[in-house]
């Protein structure tokens, strides 16, 4: 992962954990309405991908473990990780994409349910996503994957293709950065990558029209298997995030100004409302900031959560960064990963940052975003996450007003019973996050994602279930 140059050490936020009867009149614990669903506390886990669905996407016993350990916390909202809304193979990533997913996600939300008796509001995650290829090697990129064009002859003064091809790959970087196009150039160093902005694919041009009704279909069966809601993904790296990128410079009406690049994005959120019934929550995640070149900004995000308000939707949830555009060049034969260049940092943060620190690096961006849709007359809830992971930090952010809920994702990983901790008094006993993204690592490796604190603790209890390598424990040990 990239790291900030100054690479500061930053002190955990101090713990501050209040007494049982602060707790009980603490904000945090206070009951939010998101649209029709009524949500216990305002405590949040957001979405998390813990690579352990079947390779076919259905829901498997570890997929029902790890979100079975996070009801155990009864946060008021769970979001299931991003889940594939396309009926196309996507390694071990839940999906929705067809009615067959309905009966395991069922029992994903029943589980929910049980395991936080009946407290906790699971949400699902939809996401769509382009094709990625990964890093060729460049032997190979050259005789099979490089389509020859005239710019290529021309600059190697040759019409023979397979002349051209041999040449290419004997060329250094510096000579390639001018005979290859930009985009080739990329395609080589990080690997082939979809944008929505490729109009001259029909599949590309034509996701307007296709995607409110997969997204539709998908939320759905999402309220078919039970769930309380959607958040639809307009965050990161994906392909909704994309038409919200100020980089979107799509022509036909759903890219260049702002109500361009937002207009799909309501389309699918129209869609996706009409197709559910009322007392089904819809809102989405989106980016506070992109924090790449030429990225949205928080003018941007401002605009488009007024928007989202305006339309209807339910709740407004915020990220930051996450994008391919920044991400660090890929071993050969691996994909890139959009988390590890500086806008992952920012998504992402770990201990050693620069001087602004990781801990709720999102929530002066939310300040604004929450107080431009209030100032437009609209009560949709914002909810706010980026390393928070105390107390003291989730109650100074609900009583400025910078936003309606908090989450917390690698603190609840970290911990999954740190809520119920912190509401009994016993905030001294929660395993606290230490921000050096192990977890994130095994992510980025697909791996089954785990973390530190935890993964090798009494690694031979009874019913432990082991890591694919056999030397982690899948989720956190029992508190009580
Ligand atoms: C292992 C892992 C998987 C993640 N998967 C998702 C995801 O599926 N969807 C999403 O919107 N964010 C995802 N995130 C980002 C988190 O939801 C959250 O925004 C980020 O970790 C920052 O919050 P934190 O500081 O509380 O961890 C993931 C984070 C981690 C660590
Ligand atoms: S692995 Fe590290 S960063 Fe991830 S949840 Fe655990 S302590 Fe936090």
């Amino acid at each position: 992962m990239w790291k900030p140059a100054q690479r500061i050490k930053h002190a955990y936020p101090d713990g501050g954990w209040p007494s049982a009867a602060a707790a009980a009149s603490a904000r945090w614990f206070s009951p939010l309405a998101i649209g029709p669903v009524q949500l216990r506390r305002r405590t949040w886990v957001p979405a998390m991908v813990p690579w352990r669905a079947s390779d076919d996407g259905v829901v498997t016993s570890d997929v029902l473990d790890w979100y079975g350990r996070f009801a155990d916390g009864r946060p008021g909202g769970l979001v299931v990780e991003a889940t594939g809304i396309r009926d196309v193979p996507s390694g071990p990533l839940l999906r929705i994409g067809d009615d067959r997913f309905v009966p395991g996600l069922r029992t994903l939300a029943e589980t929910i349910a049980r395991r936080s008796a009946g407290e906790t509001r699971a949400l699902i995650q939809l996401i769509d996503f382009l094709a990625i290829r990964r890093r060729p090697e460049p032997g190979k990129y050259f005789e099979r994957f490089l389509v020859i064009t005239d710019r290529h002859r021309e600059a190697l003064g040759t019409r023979d293709d397979h002349e051209v091809r041999r040449q290419l790959a004997a060329l250094d970087e510096n000579r390639l950065r001018e005979v290859l196009t930009a985009r080739e150039f990329e395609s080589l160093l990080h690997g082939w990558r979809e944008r929505v902005t490729d109009m001259q694919a029909p599949h590309i041009r034509d996701l307007p029209a296709r995607l409110p009704g997969l997204f539709a279909d998908a939320a759905r069966r999402a309220e078919t298997a039970g769930f309380a809601g959607v958040e639809l993904h307009y965050a990161h790296a994906y392909t909704m995030a994309s038409f919200l990128s100020r980089l979107n410079d799509r022509d036909d009406g759903y890219g260049g100004s702002t109500s361009g690049r937002a207009r799909l994005p309501l389309e699918v959120f129209s869609a996706v409302r009409a197709a559910v019934g009322p007392g089904f929550a819809v809102g989405c995640r989106f980016l506070a900031e992109e924090c790449i070149d030429g990225g949205s900004t928080i003018d941007d995000a401002v605009a488009y959560a007024v928007l989202f308000a305006a339309a209807g939707m339910d709740f407004l949830s915020l990220s930051r960064g996450g994008k391919f555009e920044d991400a660090l060049v890929p071993k050969i034969g691996w994909a890139a990963y959009p988390y590890t260049g500086p806008s992952g940092h920012e998504c992402m943060p770990t201990v050693l940052s620069d001087a602004r620190g990781p801990f709720g690096r999102n929530v002066e961006a939310a300040t604004a975003i929450r107080a431009a849709v209030r100032a437009a007359g609209y009560t949709t809830p914002v909810i706010v996450t980026g390393g928070i992971c105390s107390f003291a930090q989730a109650e100074s952010i609900l009583a400025a007003g910078a936003a309606d809920a908090v989450g917390a994702a690698r603190q609840t990983l970290a911990d999954p019973d740190w809520f119920i901790k912190v509401e009994l008094g016993r905030g001294a006993e929660v395993r606290r996050c230490k921000f050096t993204n192990y977890c994130e690592a095994l992510d980025q490796h697909h791996r089954q994602v785990t973390c530190q604190l935890w993964d090798r603790e009494q690694l031979d209890g009874p019913a432990v279930v082991l890591a694919a390598d056999g030397r982690r424990r899948l989720t956190a040990p029992k508190w009580r």
